[in-house]
Order: structure tokens, then C-alpha cells, then sequence
């Protein structure tokens, strides 16, 4: 018997780095999917195959001593398998470019806790975001599980620390032309240096937040009148706020002005320093969009917002 199960990647649409120091932060789910597909084997042994590689381990390993991505799906498979007499196999296929903030990891843990307990019982995708958050925390231990929330029930949410998800019901019609810097970041420096220019100015940093949070309030206006063109403007606002912070370099502002051209507005998502850049369109400047890119020599594809979230067969 086989279970499949597929999840969607996200993209930061508003709100990032602001997001840790308080503010609301609005993400997305990306129609772009990880597909995992999990089997019961008689040999007692946990295998994992992706197009990154492969792990394969007896159950009951010490899951801190494991160096390797494919880690959160061990502990998932391990945690599942316990007390049931059972091997499993385990297939991953991706079409979420990885460590570039599309938030391959979260639906890595979505799709695969999905898959793997739905092998011995039908849980509910509460639950299994569950299993999916601890096991994200196995490589990121300070995830917030805003990831893994947009990944499991698609669309469009408002977090903040307080006040945690809240789903949007607006669903405005963009596309975003995702381009690829192919510079990998680590969300965890880039975090740290955005502590040091908060530290090193308090004041401005005080005010940026304080601007940031207006403009997230100001977009959420934005998406009940599927106004793109004026949300694009919002865009722009948000990525002079990233540079002040510190988070951009050459590439990204190359690729941004790029992504200005024609689109309406274009912006870092995620952690910056590297990672990925994003361009608002819709149906009128998207292919010229992705063309101007293209033309440049950018790695680069075009997303709309994922509605459905979990997937299971
Ligand atoms: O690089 P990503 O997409 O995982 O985004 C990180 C978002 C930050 O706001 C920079 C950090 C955080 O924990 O919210």
C-alpha cells in the first residue's frame, strides 16, 4: 500500500525581519509542490529518497546526531513507525527550488508527515501540521510554524508573534515572477544582522517598524479591492525598507530593477542576502515580466497563490 501526499511552497509577500521585532507579516502559498510518497517494506529500515539524495537508516537513531536535510523526514517516519513492526520508504519530488526561502523545508514536512501517517490512520491536517512543525524544528529549531501553516492550508495569512495565523479570505488575482539570485542564504546570519543595525539604530529601526506595520494594514485594504497595481506600490515601499535594513547587495538590486521594468513593484521574500526576488503582475506584464529576466540571464518562473494547500491521494 502506497499514500501520497503533495504541499505547497510559500513566498513572504510583506512583513519579513519586521515580523520578528513584532509586526504582522503576510505570506502566501505558492502553486509550485513537493509530492512525497511514503510505502510500508518488510525490512526493518527507514529509507528516503529525494532528488537530493538518499538516507537510510534502522529506526530508532538519535535524530541530533543526524547531518543530513532529509532528516525531518526520519523523524517523522521513526515517530510514526514505533511499536508497528514495519520498514518504510519514502519518495520526495520537488518543484520548489531549495534554501531559497520558497519554503521547500516546510512542505518537505507537510506533505511528508501527511503522507507517512496517513500510511496507519486518517488524521486531521490540524494534527498533522503538528507532526510537521516539530518535525521543521529538527533543522530549525526557531521556526515560528508560519511555514508550515500557509503549506498546509494554502491561500493567503496574516501572522504576527502575538496574534499567531490568521487565514485571509480576499484572494486578489496576481501573478509573481519569481527569480532565483542562486545565492544560498542562511535565514539565521541574516537575522543576526538585522539584530546589530537594530541595536546600532534604535530610532530608525523604531520608525521602520512603525511604517512597516501602517503598510501591511494598508495592503490588507489593498487585497479587499484587488487593487494590484496600487499593491505593487506597496511592494516597492516594502523593499526600500529591506535595503535600509541591510538585507539587499548587488545582485538583488540588480535583479530588482529587473523585476521594476514592467512589473508593478518587486521585492526581496524572505531573509534577502541572497535567495529570491519577486515581481507583482497580472495577466497584462506577466509574460513580458519573465521575459525581461529571461532576456538577462535570470532563472525564473511564474507562481499564482496556491488555494489548496495539503493534498493527499
Ligand atoms: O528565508 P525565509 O523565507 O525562511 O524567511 C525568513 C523570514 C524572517 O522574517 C527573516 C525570519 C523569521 O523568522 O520570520
Amino acid at each position: 500500500m502506497k499514500s501520497k501526499a503533495s504541499a505547497p511552497g510559500k513566498v513572504i509577500l510583506f512583513g519579513e525581519h519586521f515580523v520578528v521585532y513584532g509586526v504582522k507579516a503576510i505570506l502566501c502559498a505558492i502553486n509550485k509542490r513537493i509530492t512525497v510518497t511514503a510505502e510500508k517494506i518488510e525490512e526493518n529500515i527507514i529509507c528516503i529518497q529525494s532528488n537530493i539524495g538518499k538516507l537510510e537508516l534502522e529506526p530508532n537513531k538519535d535524530v541530533s546526531k543526524i547531518n543530513s536535510p532529509l532528516k525531518p523526514f526520519y523523524y517523522l517516519a521513526n515517530k510514526i513507525i514505533k511499536n508497528k513492526n514495519t520498514g518504510i520508504k519514502i519518495k520526495v519530488e520537488s518543484e520548489i527550488p531549495l534554501g531559497v526561502g520558497l519554503g521547500s523545508s516546510s512542505a518537505c514536512c507537510v506533505a511528508g508527515a501527511a503522507a507517512i501517517s496517513r500510511l496507519f490512520s486518517n488524521i486531521s491536517k490540524e494534527e498533522i501540521l503538528e507532526l510537521a512543525i516539530e518535525a521543521e524544528k529538527t533543522i530549525f529549531p526557531n521556526t515560528s510554524g508560519a511555514d508550515c501553516t500557509v503549506c498546509t492550508f494554502g491561500g493567503i495569512m496574516e501572522y504576527d508573534k502575538k496574534n499567531g495565523f490568521s487565514k485571509i479570505k480576499y484572494e486578489p488575482d496576481f501573478h509573481l515572477v519569481i527569480a532565483n539570485s542562486n545565492i544560498k542564504h542562511s535565514t539565521e546570519l541574516i537575522v543576526e544582522d538585522v539584530k546589530l543595525f537594530k541595536k546600532n539604530n534604535e530610532n530608525e529601526f523604531s520608525n521602520l517598524c512603525k511604517d512597516e506595520r501602517k503598510l501591511v494594514e494598508d495592503v490588507l485594504e489593498l487585497f479587499k479591492k484587488n487593487n494590484i497595481k496600487v499593491l505593487g506600490e506597496k511592494v516597492n515601499e516594502n523593499q526600500r525598507y529591506l535595503e535600509t535594513i541591510g538585507i539587499s547587495n548587488e545582485k538583488i538590486r540588480k535583479m530588482i530593477q529587473i523585476g521594476k521594468e514592467s512589473s508593478f513593484g518587486s521585492k526581496i521574500t524572505g531573509a534577502g542576502g541572497g535567495g529570491c526576488v519577486f515581481a507583482l503582475t497580472d495577466d497584462t506584464n506577466l509574460n513580458k515580466t519573465i521575459n525581461q529576466f529571461r532576456n538577462k540571464n535570470y532563472e525564473c518562473f511564474s507562481v499564482k497563490i496556491d488555494l489548496e494547500g495539503l493534498n493527499t491521494f
